[in-house]
């Protein structure tokens, strides 16, 4: 498992099991480096990586994004998160059984909501931003 991540969470991503590195110019170098032969899926957080993921796949890989629907037409997968209800308590089972865990990077009342989306805007919020109505 590779996982892209600024320097700050270098330490944050090693500890959830993955090898990091640096996103930006020269990403796809950095990951067949380590994975010379290429990785056999590719999900993608952030939008516009389309290039460097089929630099970096191996032929038969399987890549999704959640911020770039122009990966349909490259033999990828766009995927939307619905609100579900059942979903969502399946996964809170999840949660419950120390199986998953959430990163809350900061919490705020319902009447900082404003707050909550100048932080999300900066795109480098580690974790979930709660708002506790
Ligand atoms: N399809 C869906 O259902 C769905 C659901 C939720 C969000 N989204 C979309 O997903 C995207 C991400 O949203 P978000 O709120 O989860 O996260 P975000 O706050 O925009 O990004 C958070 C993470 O992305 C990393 N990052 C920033 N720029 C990067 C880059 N160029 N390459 C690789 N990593 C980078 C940051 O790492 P560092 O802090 O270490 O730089 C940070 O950990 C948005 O476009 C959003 O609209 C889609």
């Amino acid at each position: 498992m590779i996982g892209t991540a600024s320097a700050r969470n270098h330490a944050f991503v090693q500890a959830m099991g993955a090898e990091p590195v640096a996103y930006g110019e020269g990403l796809a170098e950095r990951v067949r480096a380590l994975a010379p032969g290429g990785v056999s899926a590719v999900a993608d957080f952030v939008g516009g990586q389309l290039e460097a993921t089929l630099a970096v796949l191996a032929p038969g890989g399987r890549n999704v994004s959640v911020a770039d629907p122009s990966v349909a037409r490259h033999g990828g997968h766009w995927i939307w998160v619905r609100p579900d209800g059942a979903k969502l308590a399946e996964l809170a089972a999840v949660v419950d059984r120390g199986a998953l865990t959430v990163e809350v990077a900061e919490t705020f009342p319902l009447d900082a909501t404003d707050r909550a989306f100048t932080a999300s805007r900066t795109g480098h919020v580690r974790g979930k931003l709660v708002i506790v109505p």
